[in-house]
């Protein structure tokens, strides 16, 4: 069939539809949701047989949903309807929760049924929710909805009575009151808001959006703590009392100015916080051994929203070099549950007096991180994706000496959409490597995401570990660890810790690593301090979310040019 993507942006649900879609053999483009006028003219230069809108904020034009077949991906259950489904399911606690797939009509999110799936609700947040459990049952929805098309079944339309309408959850619904609230109460409310839009509320007197909530272990809070007291501080993170215990916040956003972007608290109020007491700890890197004699060591970095500062990374390397005193014969790099990395961390960058100076330390502390990685000869060292991983994050990924992957996780094994950014983290050394079936530079150049199978057919991942269960994540990382066990006790495993060594010595030979990261780093310093700004441009409309105000032509396929006939 021919698809038309129409969405608010490429998020990682339509990313994740664009891909599955694509495998399946549909012909697809893609168009944003910017005016009614430029979605008529998609939809006429595409001429669709059916327009599916994964994400959107508001209707589809009736000229387009009268004339076209359209499906949209509403993140509820049957018969709910509203802009803040997530939100109101995880405010209300529900315990079951589903995806529906409906046709658009005149009234939102009120036509019939084409496809439903349900999944048990889990205390994260929304985004995690959306990125996982949504996206996996949206897809399944989807690709029913698309055989009911061709088989000619007709939708169902619910019996009215199912009707569930919620307006906007407003900030007033989302306040919290630190001084009677729970911490349940209080991580409820903040996942329902995480991370778009936040909750409105206060730090150090100041107002500003609150994202990123984490419970505080009994060991973290004194008992006489009165509520509402912000106590002490972890890395980014403040610790705030509640009316029972206390709570981590990782990430705000200032309202008191105007071009601010979502930050890590200590960074957004580096005075106040600094005068905290700081209590030791790490909530985001964790090193885990495994096995009789700890054969199998696994370090999780779960960086919020995956995006890697320059103190997170000097603190990954510092926990990397502590994982090789330990016995580990295999070191699995877990990342976090949701994203494996996405790079440099773009929001920190922005709030920094020289962005230009912020990108060229966060690119050198990952490229040391990077460099750790390669030159570590004395055991194997494998990434294990349980989540996204995007541009240098997914680079990051490929310099472990294998890569496992959970089926269904995306990549985007690119830069360029970060105003044309060259990169780095030795991609120059390590993608020649393992692309087996393409021209490492056309994976550079194509600006798409892939998932782990379509990753795994170009080389760029080893394994992909399918789920026994429709969307059980939680077995990924037992199954990778009982994979490393085994690999640490094969037979074959000092041979191939030889050889690697052999190779690497090879190698360097032939190319110093240094050379490689030279390289790359004077182009990097080209895009941070050169004439082009366009990665400067590029960075300020993503941390700052600017609408877009059209389609970039690799998605918008509907506008490509017809090849000039004879007499062009
Ligand atoms: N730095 C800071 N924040 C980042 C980030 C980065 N490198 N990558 C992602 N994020 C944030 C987004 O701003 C968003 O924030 P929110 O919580 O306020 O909504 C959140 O992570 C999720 O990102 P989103 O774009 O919604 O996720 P996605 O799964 O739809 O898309 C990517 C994934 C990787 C395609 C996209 O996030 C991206 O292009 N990231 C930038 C990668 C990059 O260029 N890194 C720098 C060069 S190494």
């Amino acid at each position: 069939m021919r698809i038309l993507l129409l969405t608010r942006s490429f998020n990682s649900l339509t990313q994740r539809l664009f891909v599955a879609l694509n495998d399946d053999g549909h012909t697809l483009s893609v168009e944003f949701d910017i005016a009614d006028s430029v979605t008529e003219e998609a939809v006429a230069l595409f001429a669709p047989d059916v327009v599916i809108a994964p994400f959107m904020k508001r209707a589809i034009p009736e000229s387009v949903w009268r004339s076209h077949l359209c499906l949209v991906v509403h993140p509820g259950i049957v018969g709910d309807r509203g802009p803040s489904a997530l939100d109101w399911a995880i405010s209300d606690g529900v315990t079951t929760w589903g995806v529906t797939v409906l046709q658009a009509e005149a009234e939102l999110d009120a036509g019939p049924v084409w496809a439903t799936r349900c999944f048990p609700m889990r205390q994260a947040t929304k985004s995690s929710l959306y990125r996982n459990e949504v996206t996996e049952a949206a897809v399944v929805c989807v690709r029913e909805a698309l055989a009911k098309l061709d088989a000619g079944t007709a939708p169902v339309r619910p019996p009215a009575d199912a009707a569930r309408s919620l307006p906007l959850l407003r900030q007033a619904q989302r306040h919290i009151d630190w001084t009677r609230d729970s911490t349940e109460t209080v991580l409820c409310k903040l996942n329902a808001a995480d991370g778009v839009p936040g909750v409105l509320d206060a730090l150090f007197g100041v107002p500003c959006h609150l994202f990123d909530g984490r419970a505080a272990t009994a060991g973290d809070v004194p008992s006489h703590a009165a509520p509402d007291t912000v106590l002490a501080r972890r890395h980014g993170a403040v610790l705030r009392t509640t009316g029972d215990g206390a709570v981590w916040i990782g990430h705000c956003r200032r309202d008191d100015q105007a071009e601010a972007v979502k930050l890590p608290v200590a960074l957004a109020f580096p005075d106040e916080v600094a005068a905290l007491p700081h209590l030791p700890g790490d909530d985001e890197i964790r090193y885990a051994q495994h096995g009789a004699h700890g054969e199998v060591g696994v370090l999780h970095f779960a960086f919020y929203n995956g995006a890697m500062s320059t103190t997170q990374c000097e603190r990954l390397l510092a926990a990397y070099r502590a994982a090789l005193r330990t016995p580990a014969r295999v070191l699995v790099l877990a990342g976090g549950p949701d994203f494996f990395s996405n790079g440099i961390h773009l929001n920190v960058i922005e709030a920094a007096g020289s962005p230009a100076d912020e990108s060229w330390r966060n690119i050198n502390a990952m490229d040391d991180v990077c460099e750790a990685i390669l030159t570590t000869t004395d055991r194997l060292v494998v990434a294990a994706l349980q989540g996204n991983a995007g541009a240098g994050g997914a680079f990051l990924a490929f310099t472990a000496d294998a890569v496992w992957a959970r089926d269904g996780v995306l990549l985007n094994p690119h830069y360029k959409n970060m105003g044309n950014l060259y990169g780095s983290e030795f991609w120059t050394y390590t993608l020649p490597r393992r692309v087996t079936q393409a021209a490492p530079k056309a994976v550079m150049q194509n600006r798409l995401p892939i998932d782990a199978r379509q990753a795994r057919s170009l080389g760029l991942v080893d394994v992909v570990i399918e789920a026994v269960f429709d969307a059980d994540r939680a077995q990924f990382l037992p199954v990778v660890i009982e994979r490393a066990l085994a690999w640490a006790a094969a037979p074959e495993f000092e041979a191939q810790v030889s050889a690697k060594a052999r190779r690497r010595a090879l190698d360097e030979a032939a190319k110093p690593l240094a050379r490689y990261r030279d390289e790359e780093l004077a182009m990097m310093r080209r895009n941070f301090y050169g004439f082009d700004s366009s990665y400067h441009v590029a960075r300020s409309y993503f941390v700052r979310k600017t609408p877009p105000s059209w389609t970039p032509r690799h998605l918008a396929r509907h506008r490509d040019r017809p090849p000039a006939g004879p007499n062009a």
